[in-house]
């Protein structure tokens, strides 16, 4: 299951109080690209990029988040393992928990690859692994994104992932051999969690791993406001972030936790003083939030997505994952893209009920044809854009 927990709730407002009040047309009208951000990963161009997803972010999500504004991607996370492995054989050997995740070509670039584990030499080899095997240059990883966050259980009483927060001297150990074994031209990066859980112990271990990042020569932290103990219950804590901001102002911080839209960028922007966004749970099946960010930048009305429109980019997400996954298991990843689109549809619970039940590729074809006029028909009026 990767980093993923069916107990995630329903979008709900993050611990923000006074963020509502923020205007986000506004912020975005004046907010600009860190210029250290796009000089360390050429590309990256806005202050917002898809997170790593697991199960969900392959190449083909990538590529639709891209194709619509989105200026950065991060693969799900990888095991340090399994890339030393080579490849799908490990997959079985480690509980299933690897979805293989392909880069994809030049135009799913510039992207982080993610990697997690127990080991820091593992985890090492794994960070170089990838580089050698998929170098900037050729337009292969442009950043390696450590992760300290996921709050699946420890494997065999191993830590890895958001479970290296409660041991700070293993989880420095692992940045310092990662950036050690990338490429000094290849930032190596972190996400992590605000802390193992609300303890004052958890917020120094949390401090000290965020310090050392930045002092071993890592680019950027990637703070999801929410603990490991929380999974993905309850509100991201984004006055967390805010304060973190305040008390680091050099560093490059970048904001997890509650990104719902497309207006909550420019409002976790506002509110924490983070120099980017990742958006996570709220771009799966609303890849339209990076287009409306980037309309909302530009000062523009942010456009919702007509079925039509909508209909393409299903399309198009499908040709996309049979070119990844193959036809079967694209098959399997449509259905769930679908259950998640149908949120945008102006009759979601129907739609909604009708990709639940589908079972074959052309079950998912019948609903397209069903709920979805292609381009030119008459159509009737687009959902609302998200708030
Ligand atoms: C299904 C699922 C899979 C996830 N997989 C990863 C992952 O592989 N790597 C990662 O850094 N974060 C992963 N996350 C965490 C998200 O990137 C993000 O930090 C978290 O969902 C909080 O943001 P949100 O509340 O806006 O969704 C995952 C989250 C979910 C719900």
């Amino acid at each position: 299951m990767g980093c993923s927990s069916n107990n995630a709730t329903a979008p709900a407002p993050a611990i923000a109080p006074g963020a509502q009040r923020l205007d986000p047309a506004e912020i975005a009208r004046r907010t600009r690209i860190d210029p250290r951000i796009e000089s360390l990963a050429p590309g990256f161009d806005a202050p917002f990029f898809q997170a790593g997803l697991a199960g969900y972010s392959d190449a083909a999500m990538r590529i639709i988040a891209r194709r619509l504004g989105c200026p950065y991607c991060v693969t799900e996370a990888l095991l340090d393992r399994t890339l030393l492995a080579g490849g799908r054989g490990f997959a079985k050997a480690d509980l299933g928990e690897l979805h293989e995740n392909v880069p994809g070509g030049v135009e799913d670039h510039p992207l982080a690859g993610q990697i997690m584990g127990s080991d820091p030499d593992e985890m090492a080899s794994a960070a170089a692994r990838m580089i050698e095997r998929n170098p900037p240059a050729d337009r292969g990883f442009a950043a390696i994104d450590v992760n300290l966050a996921c709050p699946v259980k420890k494997i065999k009483a191993k830590a890895r992932g958001g479970h290296w927060l409660r041991e700070p001297a293993g989880a420095v150990a692992i940045l310092r051999a990662v950036r050690d074994a990338v490429p000094p031209a290849v930032p190596v990066t972190v996400k992590m969690r605000r802390g193992s859980d609300d303890s004052a112990r958890a917020e120094r271990d949390f401090m000290t791993i965020f310090d050392a990042a930045y002092e071993i020569g890592c680019a950027w932290v990637t703070v999801h406001g929410r603990t490991v103990e929380q999974k993905y219950v309850g509100p991201s804590r984004w006055s967390f972030l805010r304060d973190l901001v305040r008390r680091r102002p050099d560093r490059l911080i970048f904001g997890s936790g509650d990104v719902w839209s497309a207006a909550d960028i420019f409002r976790m922007i506002g509110y924490t003083g983070v120099a980017a966004v990742s958006v996570a749970r709220g771009c799966i099946g609303d890849p339209w939030v990076f287009r409306q960010a980037r309309d909302l930048m530009a000062g523009r009305a942010p456009a919702a997505p007509t079925l039509a429109e909508q209909r393409r980019v299903l399309e198009e997400h499908f040709r996309l994952a049979v070119a990844v996954n193959g036809e079967r298991r694209a098959g399997l990843m449509m259905r769930k893209f679908g259950i998640r689109f149908a949120a945008r549809h102006p009759d979601a619970d129907a739609v909604r009920q009708r990709f639940i039940a589908v079972r074959t590729i052309e079950d998912w074809r019948a609903v397209l044809d069903a709920h979805y006029p292609r381009a030119g028909s008459a159509e009737p009026a687009p959902a609302l854009a998200t708030p």
